[in-house]
């Protein structure tokens, strides 16, 4: 037989072999806070849609081979004086619910008690509210329902404490692996606001049980997850918040692993077991505006960052941060991650540490913003440019500081801080603008300008004013064009108007051309992309570390004309329930173009949290090109498959 053939047989067969077992392996579906309620909600939590969205669950669900599908409380949202109404509402849920194929496990929720504990045991089919179950297509696996509310909200009475801990050991001696269910999580890394009320004695059966693999658990319809030792915490997020979307997940038990895939809001994850050795759960989607641990599990600091894509990995830079409002100025410098697939980091250190000198242009609590890092493949170089402003200055110095590397994780090399063009009018200056006297550049020197929008700032010739000693350079983003040309972009002239300004052939300095846009426009934030040929631009207005509407323009032509084309944010972000008029509570800084997906591009934005800088979260989102220009469309959780479907 031919070699290539025998292989390629072989090949199959292996593949065949491996499907196979990926398809044998047991499998159970999840959906939390359905929360159903034939009334009226609010924007985020829509009661009465939630029986719709049920039934597109229990469709996606029938699709699948499922052991058991399990509902984790809260089943209707109920009314504290009316049982009867509450018991109606039950028995809809119920009913959409009985369609599913797999069998329907219950766990029993705060809100749940609204129907009674009496109407819930007939109806829910359940003698008590924890009990024990195990599967035959899930062999060597127990599951463990717990009741939160037995002993008052959120509270578990001693009594089946005991059974739990007896059900716990019976598993251990028996060799098997548990997962347990409740309504109630019981780590605030797992959920941020709503947990169990005492849950130390439960944690500590957990501790003292290596066979528990999971504890599964809703309540917080925002979700999330921990792992803690042996046991992944997960909190599903609510159907009931996921309007226009969905929310359930879908768990395949694999030897060493169990598989999420989520859907609609719920993010997909690789749980891998086998204790604390076991390797990190692996992402497998982006989950916005929450903490996104790295490698370490530590939140990423990398704020205002910019992406760099070289030799097949993606490296993330961005502003360290501290706690507090101290965090706001730089104690370590630019840090780096690094990234095969855009949704796990590995924390690669600082790239570009502040000076311990105080005289050193880039002093410890200096301000270094938004760094950004492009490979020169003339030099071989890694070249980084940053908003910097000088140690005790506020915002005023607004200069530009560029350092230079051998590898893309640094170490980099602070070579000098200036302020761009000095010297150079820009390519659309205008004979006014150079016109300017020596008496009233004297007169302008003297003034000071707010640095927001205001009517005083365009009246005067800042551009003039600055002519000698180089322009104000605040917010700014790199582009690197396609010929190998590389562009600065920054917030000019008082932070009113935008330049665009060609960077030498080595990256390190700037080579002369460069043009004013979006005069008197105020924009921050600028993150640049191009796409068929035409240059887009995505960027905040200008209010400080508060969230304002997002902006977006198109060109033939780095040089403009550009042509602003309003704000290409739709959706809300559930976490704040802020909207386009306020980026989902974001501002802009980068756009990533995905490598090998031609016209996949990411739209990077930081939830900034100037109180406590080191919290500011993160917004990935994908950016969709249209006719006229570009939309980003809210997501709660998404991946790089959207991308594989058309556009919406
Ligand atoms: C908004 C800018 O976009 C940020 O980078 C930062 O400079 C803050 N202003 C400071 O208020």
């Amino acid at each position: 037989m031919h070699r290539p053939f025998l292989r390629h047989t072989a090949l199959a067969l292996l593949l065949a072999c491996g499907l196979a077992r990926a398809a044998e392996r047991p499998a159970f579906g999840v959906i939390a806070d359905i929360q159903y309620g034939d009334k009226e909600g609010s924007v985020s939590r829509d009661y009465r849609g939630s029986l719709e969205r049920l039934d597109r669950c229990v469709d996606t669900l029938n699709g699948q081979r499922l052991a058991f599908v399990i509902q984790l409380g809260d089943l209707i949202d109920g009314y504290p004086t009316n049982r009867p109404a509450s018991e109606a509402d039950l028995d809809r849920a119920l009913g959409r619910l009985s369609r599913l194929k797999a069998p329907i496990r219950h766990v029993v929720g705060n809100h749940c008690l609204n129907a009674g504990a009496h109407a819930l045991t007939r109806k829910l089919g359940l003698e008590r509210f924890f009990y024990t179950f195990t599967e035959p297509a899930a062999p060597g696996w127990r599951f463990v329902v717990l009741d939160g509310n037995d002993a008052g909200y959120g509270v578990i009475s001693e009594a089946q404490l005991a059974w739990f801990g007896e059900t716990l050991a019976r598993a251990q001696q028996a060799g098997e692996r548990v997962l347990c269910f409740c309504h109630f999580p019981l780590l605030k890394t797992a959920a941020e606001h709503h947990r169990m009320a005492k849950p130390e004695a439960v944690l500590a059966l957990l501790d003292a049980h290596p066979c528990v693999a999971g504890w599964f658990a809703g309540h917080e319809h925002t979700g999330g997850y921990a792992r803690q030792r042996h046991v992944h915490h997960l909190t599903l997020r609510g159907l009931v918040e996921a309007p226009g979307s969905t929310a359930f997940a879908r768990f395949e038990l694999a030897d060493d692993r169990i598989l999420e895939t989520g859907f609609g809001n719920e993010p997909s994850r690789e749980l891998f077991l086998g204790g604390a050795a076991a390797p990190r759960t692996r992402r497998l989607s982006f989950e916005n505006g929450r903490v996104w641990p790295d490698d370490r599990s530590v939140h990423i600091n990398a704020h205002g960052g910019g992406l760099l894509h070289h030799d097949g990995a993606y490296y993330w830079y961005g502003e360290h941060k501290i706690a507090g409002k101290a965090g706001n100025v730089a104690h370590v410098g630019v840090q780096v991650y690094r990234s095969h697939d855009l949704y796990n980091w590995t924390n690669e250190g600082v790239a570009l540490a502040v000076s311990e000198d105080p005289a050193s242009d880039i002093a410890k609590t200096c301000v270094l913003e938004r760094p950004k890092v492009l490979h020169n493949a003339q030099t071989g170089k890694f070249v980084m440019w940053f908003h910097l402003e000088l140690k005790g200055q506020g915002y005023r110095a607004a200069r530009s500081g560029v350092a230079v590397a051998d590898r893309p994780a640094g170490p980099f090399t602070f070579l000098r801080s200036l302020r761009p063009n000095a010297g150079v009018w820009p390519r659309n200056v205008t004979a006014e603008q150079q016109a300017l006297t020596p008496a009233d550049l004297d007169r302008l020197k003297g003034l000071t300008f707010s640095g927001g929008p205001n009517e005083e700032t365009p009246k005067h010739n800042l551009l003039a004013r600055d002519f000698a000693g180089g322009q104000m350079a605040r917010d700014m983003t790199l582009f690197q064009d396609d010929d190998g040309k590389a562009y600065h972009i920054y917030s000019s002239e008082e932070n009113s108007t935008l330049h665009i300004a060609l960077l030498s052939d080595d990256y390190l300095s700037h080579a002369g051309p460069y043009v004013r846009v979006f005069e008197n426009r105020w924009h921050e934030a600028p993150a640049l992309c191009k796409r068929g040929g035409r240059y887009y631009l995505l960027a905040s207005g200008c209010t400080g570390w508060a969230p304002n509407a997002a902006r977006a323009a198109v060109a033939p032509s780095i040089w403009g004309p550009w042509t602003e084309l309003g704000n290409p944010c739709v959706g809300v972000n559930p976490l704040n329930r802020l909207g386009p008029e306020k980026t989902f509570g974001a501002q802009s800084t980068f756009i990533l173009p995905v490598a090998g997906r031609p016209d996949a591009a990411i739209a990077l934005f930081d939830l900034w949290r100037p109180d406590n800088a080191i919290d500011g979260r993160y917004v990935w989102l994908p950016l969709r090109f249209t006719d006229e220009g570009f939309t980003v469309v809210w997501r709660d959780t998404w991946d790089l498959g959207v991308f594989d479907a058309p556009q919406p």
